[in-house]
């Protein structure tokens, strides 16, 4: 899918997100490397710790779904770019190889795209090689 179509899937995503305390609706559009697309919203909480951020749901989603293999996400708002948390950016690290790219876009035609270590530098997660598993 191009990059401009998961835009376009993130933004209307927008309109599912239950925002009533921050009014900042955000929509995310996970893409797996066999191609299924995963959406998300916000969902906040009275608790506002307990609020769940559109990519993180999108991100469940598909692992409960059985994918785990992600090559990119967009992530909007009906305000312009979403910049995810720092929750999130350790969230998705956990599932994103070098390779997986974190996008957010005001509109379609200004798409910006970082890498996983752009956003989460030296990022923490316990798996891999130094494990002797893959799970
Ligand atoms: N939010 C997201 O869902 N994703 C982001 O990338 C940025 C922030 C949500 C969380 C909260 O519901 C609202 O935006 C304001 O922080």
């Amino acid at each position: 899918m191009t990059d401009k179509e998961l835009y376009r899937i993130a933004k209307e995503m927008t309109k599912m997100s239950y925002a009533p305390f921050s009014h900042f609706c955000v929509g995310a559009a996970l893409e797996c490397k066999d191609g299924t697309v995963f959406t998300g919203c916000n969902v906040e909480n009275s608790s506002l710790g307990a609020t769940m951020c559109a990519e993180r749901t999108a991100m469940c989603k598909a692992i409960s779904e059985g994918h785990r293999d992600f090559a990119k996400v967009m992530i909007t708002s009906s305000g312009g770019e979403a910049w995810p948390c720092g929750i999130c950016r350790q969230f998705m690290k956990e599932f994103c190889d070098d390779d997986f790219i974190i996008m957010t876009a005001a509109d379609e035609d200004h798409i910006r795209r970082y890498t996983m270590d752009e956003i989460l530098p030296e990022g923490f997660r316990l798996r891999g090689e130094a494990f002797g598993e893959t799970f």
